[in-house]
């Protein structure tokens, strides 16, 4: 049985966004950490991201010179499979596909010790899932982290049909010794966070349909009476419309429930092309900004 104290090297697949994040974390933590992803290319854009996070630090006055070697001399880069046999813990942060996650977690299976728990950092596909190419689905976990993983403080550790106590209580304790603050979750869709988020997000997009206010006052109307940072469509716009929308259709068809159909305004900016910041035009036009 792992116990987080046993655990010392972590390897973490898919050097992205979320995957270098959570390595740059691990590795602040003082764990042994492996990045890997399909290419030297890629590998080196992931570690890029991990210094240039640490530059920016630096610059602000929050991390010190010494902080960031030690920090990246804590992380090797890798395009192979063979120091999954030396992780005590991995992580998958590969592309949301769950076709390409069952090969990650077969590939987990063959490679890693039997101890060795394997988690995912899945924001919508089935634990119970991924558990069920492997030889230990006691061992498989959720392990969702929030964008930028190195600033947010939130963690869901996701327990799926099979996941045992002991890997349910060692991902938390891992969590906490990130400097993460772990909530536990029972596999669900969406989880916490994103089953509050999406709903409400979605039905500003009917407040706007019904043209019950403008989108100004509807992202005002949060920020100065919720208190939120962002208003609805600020931040539709800086996820996507198209990932949006393609989480209310998972809620949608997995729960059966009308209350989650995406609204029609939101399909319509879609087919215009209108994805948000991404594609210059969102909700609103960042063309000429
Ligand atoms: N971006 C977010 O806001 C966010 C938040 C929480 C969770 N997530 C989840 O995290 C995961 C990764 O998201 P991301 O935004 O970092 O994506 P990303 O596209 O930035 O990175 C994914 C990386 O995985 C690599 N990859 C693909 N197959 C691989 C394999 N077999 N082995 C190793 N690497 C492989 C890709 O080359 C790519 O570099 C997804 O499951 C996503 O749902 C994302």
């Amino acid at each position: 049985m792992m116990e987080v104290e046993d655990i010392k090297t972590i390897f973490i697949a898919g050097a992205g966004a979320m995957g270098s994040g959570i390595a740059q974390v691990a590795a602040q933590a003082g764990y042994r950490v492996y990045l890997r992803d399909l290419n030297d290319e890629l590998v080196n854009k992931g570690l890029k991201n991990i210094e240039r996070f640490l530059d920016r630090g630096i610059e602000r006055g929050k991390v010190t010179e010494e902080m960031k070697e030690k920090v990246l001399s804590n992380i090797t880069g890798t395009t192979s499979m063979e120091e999954a046999k030396e992780a005590d813990f991995v992580i998958e942060a590969v592309v949301e596909n769950m076709d390409i996650k069952k090969q990650v977690f077969k590939e987990f299976d063959e490679y890693c010790p039997e101890d060795t728990i394997l988690a995912s950092n899945t924001s919508s596909l089935s634990i119970t899932e991924m558990a069920s190419v492997t030889d230990r689905p006691d061992k498989v976990v959720g392990m969702h982290f929030f964008n930028p993983p190195q600033l947010m403080k939130l963690v869901e550790v996701v327990r799926g049909s099979a996941t045992s106590d002991e890997t349910v209580r060692t991902t938390l304790e891992l969590a906490k010794s990130f400097g993460k603050e772990p909530i536990e979750v029972i596999e669900s869709p969406g989880f916490v966070v994103n089953r509050l988020l999406v709903p409400f997000l979605n039905e500003a997009f009917y407040l706007l349909y019904e043209g019950v206010a403008k989108p100004e006052d509807i992202d005002k109307a949060v920020k100065l009476g919720l208190n939120h940072p962002m208003g609805p469509f600020e931040l539709a716009d800086f996820t996507g419309l198209d990932i949006l929308y393609a989480v209310c259709e998972v809620f949608y068809n997995e729960f059966n429930d009308p209350k989650y159909r995406p609204c029609p305004l939101l399909k319509k900016y879609i087919r215009a092309g209108w994805l948000g910041r991404k594609t210059g035009r969102g909700v609103y036009d960042y063309s000429k900004k």
